[in-house]
């Protein structure tokens, strides 16, 4: 079992003395944001700290190939992207709730999407169902799905693997709501040939931190396809926060207490500890407010639902803290009309 505490990156530039630094970057402190040196190895070729950190990190998440991202998980889905067009894919299905990241990957690679428009339930955009994947694949040769997707509902992930295998075609997952799900029997490793963890949202990871992994054949191609897109300044401390949070403990006290507020609260269900919706109905913008002056932000209010993202690192006693100011909070009607703003920002439309 691997320790948070083996770091190889942060133990690298721990280990570094003071030194006068004639390279980049400019605020001249050579402390942790550092470049790559003669010590502390190279991203585009890795051979040093993070050769071992990207092969720690795929152990962990159980793939063949797995690569540091310092530019969000957008990076590693038009990696994915990329790589699938090098391996001959075209057209790629994907929900019409999809990232808007999967959408500009298609524009900037030329490839076609195929949209699975799905439904939507008082509200909340539903993942694709079993038949909706498989109609979609008979246009298509690749399936790109999210999981989890912001209000914490999963695809049916068994099945598409086993659509996607049957078809001979790759499917792609779009974790970057999922990192924490490696413990898992949900995690994206399970199932996918290509792709991302977002750690940055919900594992201690700086913003911006990610990885994109790949399985048996689309390893190779990964690796060439995400070179296409890293920035080639890489920051140490986000590649040195993302092997920390791959590596960070489980945390089931509050995975369990998440449990348990959900019920208590009355919570949507879904099947993902780390999100807990409450919906207000009409009430939404009052309840954010009420909570934004006692210093508690949700991650986002989509005219309905108050989504609160939890991870590994929240505390139980702000989590109480929640409850207790959930108690005082009238709840209203929902229409469930509208598409919710949040929803469509992130999205296509
Ligand atoms: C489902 C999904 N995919 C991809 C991304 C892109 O991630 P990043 O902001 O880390 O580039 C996001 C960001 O919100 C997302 O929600």
């Amino acid at each position: 079992m691997m320790k948070h505490s083996d770091c190889k990156i942060a133990s690298m530039l721990k280990a570094q003395k003071r030194h006068i630094s004639f390279h980049t970057p400019g605020h001249k402190r050579a402390g942790a944001d550092v470049t790559e040196l003669s010590y502390s190895d190279n991203l585009f070729a890795p051979t040093g700290v993070i050769a071992q950190a990207e092969r720690d990190i795929a152990e962990i998440l159980g793939a063949d190939a797995s690569f540091i991202l310092t530019d969000g998980s957008t990076c590693g889905v038009h990696a994915m992207l990329a790589a699938l067009l090098k391996a001959g894919c075209k057209r790629i299905a994907f929900p019409a709730f999809t990232h808007i990241s999967v959408i500009n990957g298609c524009q900037i690679l030329g490839l076609s999407p195929v949209v699975i428009e799905g439904k939507r339930v008082a509200g909340v955009p539903m993942q694709p169902t079993a038949e909706e994947m498989k109609t979609a694949l008979s246009e298509a040769d690749a399936l790109l799905i999210t999981s989890p997707d912001y209000y914490g509902n999963f695809p049916p992930l068994e099945e598409a693997k086993e659509i996607c295998a049957a078809l001979g075609k790759p499917l792609c997952i779009d974790g970057a709501h999922g990192s924490h799900l490696h413990f898992t029997k949900f995690h994206a490793g399970r199932f996918a040939d290509m792709w991302v963890d977002g750690a940055h949202k919900s594992l201690p990871a700086l913003t911006q931190g990610a990885v994109v992994s790949a399985n048996g054949r689309f390893a190779p191609l990964l690796k060439q396809a995400v070179g296409l897109f890293r920035t080639t300044s890489p920051s140490y401390p986000i590649m040195a926060s993302v092997e920390y949070a791959v590596k960070y403990p489980r945390n089931e006290k509050i995975e369990l207490l998440s449990r348990e507020c959900k019920t208590a609260w009355g919570a949507y269900e879904n099947e993902d500890w780390s999100k807990i919706l409450i919906a207000f109905g009409d009430k939404a913008n009052e309840a954010q407010a009420f909570l934004e002056r006692r210093g508690v932000y949700a991650e986002f209010n989509d005219g309905n639902y108050l989504a609160f993202y939890l991870s590994p690192c929240t505390r139980v006693r702000e989590l109480k803290k929640l409850g207790r100011l959930l108690a005082k909070l009238p709840r209203g009607n929902a229409d469930g009309g509208e598409e919710p703003s949040a929803y469509a920002c992130m999205t296509r439309s």
